[in-house]
């Protein structure tokens, strides 16, 4: 009997860079990392991956610390950055746990080095282990201070060539206002790289989506919120805001 993938077709993309904030990992909890939350995107990560994508990872760090809160504190803005850097490789580990409690291979690539840990980012390396069926999951951002993880996932998914980078959020896709508080916003199904930075929707710093623009990749914002929300916008099913060139 063939799955519900295969009656719908094929996924539309072959490769791609899933981008989730540190805040996902917090679950019910107000910080830190809840263990039980990390295997529910394993099981997102598992269902998506046997639809035959291949997926790199990257996962913010604000549920630990936010480089920008910590300078805000009169904290020297680098050193702050370096924290945060740090709490994204504490968050990759946590999921590099949860994603082999249900026997999926991952490797952990980070920004900077930290060799009795993890990995180094080599890029080539990174692809052999894509096309080997491992989720990468790319820790510390670019490696550099003053860069979001937004922006370190947009230069990861152009280093991979991943076909599209997805951005799992609390809501399903870009609104026209704050969809909590307004009763009236409505969702774009599609916008240009050009109206985002134009109208500087907040879906993902500016940095993030010129290079994405630069790079012909489209952005896609989705809901992490309901199972299987992997394995749908992936199969073009579901809610979202595909961010792309036209
Ligand atoms: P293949 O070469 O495709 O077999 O990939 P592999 O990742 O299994 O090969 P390798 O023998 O390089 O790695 C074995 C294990 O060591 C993997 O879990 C890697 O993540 C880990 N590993 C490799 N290099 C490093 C490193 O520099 N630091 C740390 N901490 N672990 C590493």
């Amino acid at each position: 009997m063939p799955t519900e993938s295969e009656t719908a077709g094929e996924p539309r993309f072959q490769r791609v860079l899933l981008k989730i904030s540190g805040e996902a990992l917090v679950g019910d909890g107000e910080y830190g990392i809840d263990m039980p939350t990390c295997l529910n995107f394993a099981e997102e990560i598992a269902a998506a991956q046997e639809l035959g994508v291949e997926i790199c990872l990257v996962i913010g760090g604000g549920n630990i610390f936010r480089g920008l809160a910590g300078a805000a504190t009169g904290m020297e803005r680098s050193q702050a950055d370096s924290m945060g850097m740090m709490a994204t490789i504490m968050n990759a580990l946590a999921m590099q746990s949860a994603l082999e409690t249900i026997g999926i291979q991952t490797r952990v690539q980070s920004g900077v080095r930290m060799d009795e840990i993890c990995e180094p980012f080599i890029r080539r390396r990174a692809i052999r282990h894509m096309e080997k069926g491992r989720i990468v999951i790319f820790a510390a951002g670019t490696g550099n201070p003053y860069f979001t993880t937004d922006t370190g996932a947009a230069l990861r998914a152009a280093e991979m060539h991943c076909d599209a980078m997805l951005k799992g959020t609390q809501v399903d896709g870009v609104y026209s206002a704050d969809p909590k508080t307004n009763p009236d916003a409505t969702r774009y199904d599609r916008l240009t790289y050009q109206d985002v930075l134009e109208r500087n929707l907040r879906v993902m710093d500016a940095t993030a989506v010129s290079l994405m623009r630069e790079t012909n990749i489209p952005i896609v914002i989705f809901s992490l919120h309901n199972k299987g929300a992997l394995q749908d916008v992936l199969m073009g099913r579901g809610n979202s805001t595909v961010i792309s060139g036209n």
